[in-house]
């Protein structure tokens, strides 16, 4: 019932009047939430969602938490579980944790009954389907009734956060995998009600495991490879918007994620390279292992070059300074923040002393406050943990404003493209600082108002 599950399931049941479909999940609370009469209180926020769950809930798509009873009566089940980077152990750091599959490819060997269709949804790493398969066939071998027998297949999900819903009405393809064309046949089926056939691919199983990691990894690898150009054309006098204009103009490299940034966050693109950094050095295969790993390097390195620029223009010095932090989330749209550039350098600033004021339409201060005390990864530039700076969440943007030094946009919100710069900083000390890595600001806009703006990847 999470981020995949949930709102898949929603779709497949109003596009399927004819499916009945239960999401099931261990979490009560979880489940409370999407059962709950005021669907405001959904544990997901995604644009259209509500109105499709209330369309169809209770009528063909059912959230429990009796997960043996409803694998027993499905034809088909999906396992769309998390598996997060492992923290300790072999492969730490790179691997992904595999113990939520485990655990439900175990639970559906206990409970189905018959003929099940077995769908692998969350992003796993390549011949995961192979552990799936051992665990099922092993209780389809010892069954003495003899009455149960899988179908695995892969079908990965492609959907980005603040746009799921759209996602998954007008994917852009479907990706089947597998060995049983009877199998690949029935889930077929059930997209080609509103996808059209020549968007449904099918493949074997390890292509589509595979597809999956690589999709993300191109991706992510743009958003590098743009922010790489953005600390070129700051030392040239070249502008990274239109640098990627122009080469975006090229039909063979397309327009679509080259915005350079703060560096991509979410909680795929790290944990899906990390995961082909592993999978190829674990195949003998360094020298790809190594050119993967290199996105995240430039990404992470992205971020730690952002806060030194700002410590740079600050005159070296942030200790009781007050720094505005507009957007928390890793993008907009969302209140995600897993894996979000602003956390890394809200945490670089912190530890220079900084007082920041962190503001977000979305994202709420207990999410801030778990956020920057979780040092799990921090990653720290000096050991002096006697300057570490302190924070504090504001809803209001002039009480944030007052005396502040500096603002810092992070994330793309279109609440920030309107804020009237002219009032804000009357209310700032001087010399005041605006540092925006999202290219929302026009410099015309800022240019009489007297504050010095410092946009990324233009020597603005
Ligand atoms: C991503 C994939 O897009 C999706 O297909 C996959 O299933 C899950 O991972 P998501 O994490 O929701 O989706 O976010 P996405 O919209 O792809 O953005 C990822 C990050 O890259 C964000 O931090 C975003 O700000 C950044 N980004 C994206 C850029 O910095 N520049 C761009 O041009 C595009």
């Amino acid at each position: 019932a999470g981020y995949v599950g949930g709102p898949t399931m929603a779709v497949l049941a109003d596009k399927c009047p004819f499916l009945n479909i239960y999401v099931v999940d261990l979490n009560q609370e979880k489940i409370k939430q999407w059962n709950s009469k005021d669907t405001s209180e959904l544990p997901i926020f995604e644009p259209g969602l509500e109105q499709i769950i209330k369309r169809v809930r209770g009528k063909n798509l059912f959230f429990s938490i009796n997960v043996d009873k409803y694998i027993s009566i499905a034809d088909m089940v999906f396992l769309s579980v998390n598996t997060p980077t492992k923290t300790k152990g072999v492969g730490s750091g790179q691997a992904s944790d595999l113990r939520w599959i485990e655990a439900c490819a175990r639970q559906v060997a206990k409970s189905a009954k018959g003929h099940t269709i077995v769908v692998e949804k969350s992003t796993i790493p390549v011949k995961t389907a192979e552990t799936i398969k051992i665990i099922l066939k092993s209780t389809e071998d010892s069954d003495d009734s003899n009455l149960k027998s899988f179908s695995i297949l892969s079908n990965p999900e492609f959907l980005a956060e603040g746009t799921a819903i759209n996602d998954l009405e007008n994917p852009d393809r479907i990706l089947i995998g597998g060995e049983d064309e009877e199998s690949m046949n029935h889930l077929s089926k059930i997209y080609e009600q509103w996808v059209a056939p020549t968007k449904i691919i099918k493949t074997n199983l390890w292509s589509s495991e595979l597809s999956k990691l690589i999709a993300n990894a191109f991706l992510a690898q743009r958003v590098s490879s743009i922010n790489s150009i953005s600390a070129l054309c700051e030392k040239t006098g070249a502008d990274v918007n239109q640098v990627s204009s122009a080469i975006g103009a090229d039909s063979r490299i397309g327009s679509k994620f080259l915005m350079a940034g703060p560096g991509f966050g979410g909680s795929c693109f790290k944990k899906d390279i990390l995961n082909l950094v592993y999978l190829c050095n674990y195949f003998g295969l360094p020298e790809v292992a190594n050119y993967w790993k290199n996105v995240i390097t430039i990404n992470d390195w992205q971020q730690k070059r952002l806060s030194e620029i700002i410590v740079e223009k600050l005159f070296g010095n942030l200790t009781d300074k007050k720094i505005v932090i507009l957007g928390f989330s890793f993008k907009a749209k969302t209140n995600d923040t897993r894996e979000s550039p602003s956390i890394y350098i809200s945490r670089y600033l912190l530890e220079e002393g900084a007082h920041l004021i962190i503001n977000d339409p979305k994202v709420n201060q207990k999410q801030v406050d778990n956020d920057l005390k979780d040092d799990q990864f921090f990653v720290p530039t000096l050991n002096n943990k006697n300057s570490f700076g302190t924070w504090e969440f504001s809803n209001n943007l002039e009480a944030a404003f007052e005396k502040a030094d500096a603002a810092v946009i992070l994330t793309d919100w279109p609440e920030y493209k309107k804020i009237n710069w002219k009032i804000l900083f009357k209310k700032m000390r001087k010399p005041a600082w605006l540092f925006d890595t999202r290219s929302i600001v026009e410099e015309k806009v800022i240019k009489d108002i007297g504050i010095n703006l410092w946009k990324l990847g233009s020597n603005c």
